[in-house]
């Protein structure tokens, strides 16, 4: 019934990295060409953890949005916006926080982890436990019906899934919804409401999904229904009340194995990054530096790959060829460590070449980049209306 729509949010803490490349950002650019595609920056929950440190949020939004860019993001494709630029969703955060209860906040399961891993600061604020609502407002506004996240977040996608049916299960009732739907199986003309009250108790006796996709199909037909009644006919097949919040599903994204310049996961918090612009000389260095076999301590000693972090490099960047050059050469002593590392940080240098061209026509003209969030805001924006209309008036609160 409703066409896909993928929204995915990344909070602005920092400089972006490669393991955000390979495991986050090569997936956007894809599905840009597949979906329609919502991107945003996720500042308001990035200073649910860093609210004494705005200044680190200032800095890496526009940042962001250039690294977004240089990784080949398409604002002709992909509609990118800021959060807080879109008020709408704090509004829908402060309405669906009128019916979430306590113990749902308290029981995600990033709550406590979080609060234990960043022990430093103080996180027992009101804003930090309203994480996965704000969460789930971001979503809920657009009617996303994906969102692309790693293993981590699907339990804020699942909170949001559970919102989502509170909602509609609370409000979707409106007074009088039985009256008003069968007043809509009228309109549907005398054929077609017998065929479409047919179809509704086959499905609600007998449990006949063939009927209610019968049902479905016959309703997408009707042009002249009102976008109340034809919600209402969906919902009154169904024996519910009328969706206004539409249930996401989380897009599993493969949890990136991008190793870092020790061997672990490279994270900004192991201080093993690469950055998706590293300067050239800087990621030289960084790889010529790098941790090698520890047993391997003169040129002549022998090495073994699977000790070595750099070998998880050549997994990522190198050919079968390069692989058996490296695997061989280390083995045997044949080459150099120093050696080793060049095909693989020529290899980066070659994956970033494109991103630091594209980049640079946004360092050069930052105006670009203010436009490209201006427009995309606008196009949220417009969105994020059209449901909060809704939820108003589901919500009592459409005075005139
Ligand atoms: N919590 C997400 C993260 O840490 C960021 C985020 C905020 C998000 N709002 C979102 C992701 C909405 C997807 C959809 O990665
Ligand atoms: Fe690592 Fe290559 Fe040195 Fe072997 S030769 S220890 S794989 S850097």
């Amino acid at each position: 019934m409703f066409a896909d729509l993928v929204l995915s949010g990344m909070r602005p803490t920092g400089s972006l990295h490669l393991g955000h490349y390979h495991g986050v950002l090569k997936n956007w650019v894809q599905m840009q060409h597949e979906f329609e595609c919502l991107f945003f920056v996720a500042d308001w929950h990035a200073l649910t953890t860093h609210y004494d440190t705005p200044q680190v949020i200032e800095q890496s939004v526009w940042d962001m949005v250039i690294d977004w860019l240089a990784a080949g993001v398409d604002p002709a494709h992909a509609t990118l916006f800021i959060q807080s630029k879109v008020p709408e969703h704090a509004e829908l955060h402060l309405l669906l926080s009128m019916i979430t209860p306590l113990g749902w906040l308290e029981r995600v399961p990033t709550y406590k982890d979080q609060q234990e891993k960043l022990s430093e600061k103080d996180l027992s604020t009101y804003g930090f436990l309203g994480y996965p609502l704000l969460q789930s407002a971001d979503i809920l506004i657009y009617r996303a019906t994906q969102v692309p996240v790693g293993e981590d977040q699907v339990p804020h996608i699942e909170f949001t899934r559970e919102i989502a049916r509170r909602f509609n299960h609370i409000y979707g009732r409106e007074v009088g919804f039985e009256e008003k739907a069968a007043a809509a199986v009228k309109k549907l003309g005398s054929k077609k409401a017998k065929l479409y009250n047919e179809l509704r108790d086959r499905y609600q006796e007998q449990g006949d999904d063939e009927a209610l996709e019968s049902a479905k199909s016959l309703l997408d037909e009707q042009q002249s229904l009102s976008h109340g009644d034809r919600e209402r006919l969906f919902g009154y097949l169904e024996g519910g009340g009328k969706m206004i919040l539409s249930e996401p599903q989380a897009m599993l994204t493969a949890a990136s194995k991008m190793p870092g310049l020790d061997g672990q996961k490279m994270s900004k918090s192991y201080n093993n990054t690469i950055t998706l612009r590293e300067d050239e000389a800087s990621l030289t260095k960084k790889i010529r530096t790098m941790p090698t076999d520890p047993a391997r301590i003169r040129r002549t000693d022998a090495g073994n790959p699977d000790k070595c972090p750099v070998w998880q490099l050549h997994q990522v960047y190198s050919n079968e060829q390069t692989k058996q050059w490296a695997m061989q050469g280390c083995k045997s002593a044949g080459i150099g460590c120093i050696e080793c590392k060049q095909p693989v940080i020529d290899a980066v240098l070659e994956e970033q070449r494109p991103m630091r061209e594209r980049a640079q026509v946004y360092l050069d003209d930052p105006t670009l980049v203010r436009n490209i969030i201006a427009d995309g805001c606008e196009k949220a924006r417009k969105r994020a209306a059209e449901t909060m209309r809704d939820v108003r008036e589901a919500m009592g609160l459409s005075y005139t």
